[in-house]
């Protein structure tokens, strides 16, 4: 199994509990009390002013859930810097910089990607992304002025970043903003419920959670095609809507594996264990109908996971 892959994300979840303020990790971290107070201010009033928000520096690898300022300053060459950030389902983020001082001549640069990449794969998939994928990539050296200012798609959005100059610095200001129709989400937690809906939309969703789970699917409601009369069990894919379950090890949802698919035709068990680094809810919608599915989920703990590796030798979550 990859396991630079789980690695990585354990690092950059555990910030992510810092920054949430899990009490665990609250002694050793870097923040100060005047930055605590300006946190509980921002998070009081959504739309701060830049004086009242969050501040702190920005690492070379970073994971960012909240709202505020984030400042890079070089201290020595960064060629290889990555921010995650994530927001709730029904947010998307903007990115806007500000006191940029990096040698663009000199092959510095900052870009904003709308998703996140890892290990070279995208998230959302370039074929569930509605803008192609060069447009997902914003440069700062090559947009200069022009574009302060980027909007995620959805509720993930990444920073990849190479500076080669001591003291090289910019600034790095993250909003989040309601989404009334989230379609791709991450979920930011191991343990959560949701409803997709899409609405008469032809474009396909996906929710993905980064962890191995056990999904309980408990309740889907799909446009159909009434034409199959004389066929008893066509397969999802001709009934109209569906719903599919994916898993692997990487983010991109087009290389997943499907575990299942859900249509009006599907009488197997919702209830799933998945020993996968990533589980994905996808909705395959023709836009003729208004699809909703609800799942919830938990953390798989080390035992349930061990067991689903001795029990299924087959399953391709473990298969290397
Ligand atoms: C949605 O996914 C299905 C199956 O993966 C694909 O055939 C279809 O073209 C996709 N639709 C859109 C709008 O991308």
């Amino acid at each position: 199994m990859e396991r630079t892959f789980r690695e990585q994300l354990f690092v950059l979840l555990l910030s992510l509990s810092v920054l949430k303020g899990d009490c665990r990790y609250m002694e050793n971290n870097e923040i100060s009390k005047d930055e605590l107070y300006s946190f509980f201010n921002s998070e009081l009033k959504r739309e701060a002013p830049e004086e009242l928000m969050f501040r702190r520096p920005l690492r070379c690898l970073d994971m960012i859930a909240v709202e505020g300022r984030f400042t890079f300053t070089a201290e020595r060459p960064q060629l290889s810097c990555a921010a995650f950030f994530i927001a709730e389902p029904n947010e998307v983020i903007t990115v806007d910089y500000d006191g940029v001082d990096i040698d663009c001549s000199g092959g510095d640069f900052i870009t904003v990607f709308d998703g996140w990449v890892m290990k070279g794969e995208k998230f959302p998939s370039s074929q569930d992304h509605p803008l192609p994928l060069y447009e997902r990539y914003v440069d700062y050296c090559d947009s200069g002025s022009l574009r302060r200012s980027v909007r995620s798609s959805q509720n993930v959005a990444m920073v990849f970043f190479r500076v080669h100059n001591p003291g090289s610095t910019f600034t790095l200001t993250v909003r989040k903003h309601i989404n009334p129709f989230p379609c791709n989400v991450i979920s930011q937690s191991p343990e959560g419920a949701y409803t997709m809906v899409i609405p008469q939309q032809h474009r396909n969703c996906s929710f993905s959670i980064i962890y191995p789970v056990e999904i309980d699917i408990s309740e889907f409601s799909l446009g159909q095609i009434n034409h199959f009369t004389k066929r008893s069990r066509p397969a999802c894919a001709e009934t109209g809507d569906f719903v599919q379950l994916l898993g692997g090890n990487g983010i991109d949802t087009s290389k997943l594996l499907p575990i299942t698919d859900l249509c009006v035709s599907f009488t197997g068990p919702t209830h799933l264990k998945v020993g996968c680094d990533n589980t994905v809810v996808r909705v395959v919608s023709s836009g003729k109908f208004v699809s909703r599915v609800s799942f919830s989920y938990r953390l798989l703990d080390s035992q349930e996971l061990q067991t689903i590796k001795l029990n299924n030798v087959e399953d391709f979550c473990f298969n290397n």
